[in-house]
């Protein structure tokens, strides 16, 4: 019996540490697991740097007001940088960087912002529905917070609207409570890699309007697209009062930990309240490194940056197409994901965890094992069946990362994949 096991939260006993993160400490050559990213504006980021330094040098009242605690919300001209740019990029176009800007909060990170959006929105045994397989850092903080995981299914384009209205119905009538919030990962979701079309987008938001539900929409790889960005889902929510919209610098600027969030104004307030018990701020120099590269340098250098990353998923996508057994996968237009999983029963019962440490991890190759992206305690919405069953876990499914190795590495790795998963399944 662990003698801490008396004084610790009931929390750490059922929610397990992070598979990714323990598999982030693994070194193998063809690494296939955590999304890192591999291109990055290497030239910028010292330049920037001595940029910030000759301003901290020219004046000593500079570096008084600069080495300092900034504002819960996050310094005023990040923020006004950021509301332009989410006007511009996603076209929601009833935000202004000279007018709305403080309704945009800085987050440290985009995960503190779903966080947030989990702590000012849940109580114990509130529904969260989640699409099936769903972001890690998301479903197993739900559990944390004491709310209840319903994943519904997804397919090649991501959720799926009508399974998506049956999931909310049916889990409300099951257990007595409301579903609170939708989540959403519209652009290259994190594991599928899969992107929603503009019709399935409104189709949500409309089932979200009449059942009530706040969508959390979260946009992490915004930036990371490699074919012309479709409309947010913030887009339709002109009243500003559905949905939550999280963003993130991290793909293309990791060190920073810049989140950013606009969301209804009075979840706004809430979300402030939040932050403040969670860090007071987010460091003030950091916000001003992104907001030198965000006013300066992304739109040059993103171009190179991402036409890099896209060769590195063809790469990937092509080894896969050319050496893995029948099965289902993606074929993302951004992110740094494809997701593989086998036909039919295996899916449910192929173990790619063992399979990784067994086969894969002796060959010097490392993937996410599907049973990852799954919540420690929730259920599922059946689609044949049309009820909410047990949690329904694809443990047959993968998650191949192709952000980090150079696309001739990535080739050969996931060919090896292929032929590992052919001789094994
Ligand atoms: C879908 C999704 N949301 C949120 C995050 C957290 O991002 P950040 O690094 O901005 O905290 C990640 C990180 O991988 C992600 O994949």
């Amino acid at each position: 019996m662990d003698p801490m096991r008396k004084i610790l939260a009931d929390w750490t006993q059922e929610v397990p540490e992070s598979e990714i993160r323990r598999l982030l400490k693994s070194k193998t050559k063809y690494y296939l697991a955590g999304g890192l990213p591999g291109n990055l504006p290497t030239k910028i980021f010292p330049e920037i740097l001595r940029e910030l330094a000759d301003y901290y040098d020219s004046d000593e009242q500079n570096v008084i007001n600069e080495f300092q605690y900034g504002p819960t919300a996050g310094i005023p001209s990040l923020r006004k940088v950021l509301a332009e740019r989410i006007r511009r990029r996603d076209k929601i176009d009833y935000i202004s960087g000279a007018e709305d800007w403080e309704k945009i909060l800085i987050t440290t990170g985009s995960q503190q912002a779903i966080y947030i959006a989990l702590d000012i929105l849940i109580n114990p045994g509130d529904i969260v529905v989640t699409p099936s397989p769903a972001y890690l850092g998301f479903v197993t903080a739900i559990v944390k917070k004491r709310g209840h995981v319903v994943t519904a299914p997804t397919d090649s384009e991501g959720l799926i609207p009508e399974y998506v209205e049956d999931t909310i119905i049916k889990a409300e009538k099951k257990f007595g409570r409301k579903v609170k919030i939708l989540y959403v990962v519209e652009d290259s979701d994190n594991p599928k890699g899969t992107t929603l079309p503009f019709r399935r987008r409104e189709q949500l938001y409309n089932i979200a309007e009449e059942h009530d539900v706040i969508i959390l929409s979260d946009s992490a790889y915004k930036e990371m697209q490699f074919e012309e960005r479709i409309p947010s889902l913030k887009t339709l929510d002109k009243d500003n009062s559905r949905v939550i919209y999280a963003s993130s610098s991290s793909k293309e600027a990791a060190p920073l930990r810049i989140g950013y969030t606009f969301m209804p104004d009075r979840l706004h307030y809430e979300a402030e309240k939040s932050k403040g018990y969670l860090d007071l701020c987010t460091p003030t120099i950091t916000q001003r490194i992104a907001e030198l590269y965000y006013v300066k340098y992304i739109d040059k250098e993103l171009p190179t940056i991402l036409q890099k990353y896209k060769r590195q998923k063809e790469a990937a996508y092509n080894a896969l197409l050319d050496t893995f057994p029948e099965g289902e996968y993606t074929n993302p237009t951004g992110g740094f994901f494809i997701w593989w999983q086998p036909k039919d029963e295996k899916a449910l019962t192929f173990d790619v965890n063992k399979f990784n440490q067994e086969i894969l991890l002796p060959n010097e190759i490392l993937v996410v094992p599907g049973s990852a992206f799954y919540p420690p305690s929730g259920h599922s919405y059946d689609p044949e069946a049309r009820k909410i069953e047990h949690l329904k876990v694809i443990r047959g499914g993968m998650r191949i990362g192709y952000s980090l190795l150079p696309k001739e590495m990535i080739d050969v790795g996931v060919r090896k994949l292929g032929k590992l998963l052919s001789e094994n399944l």
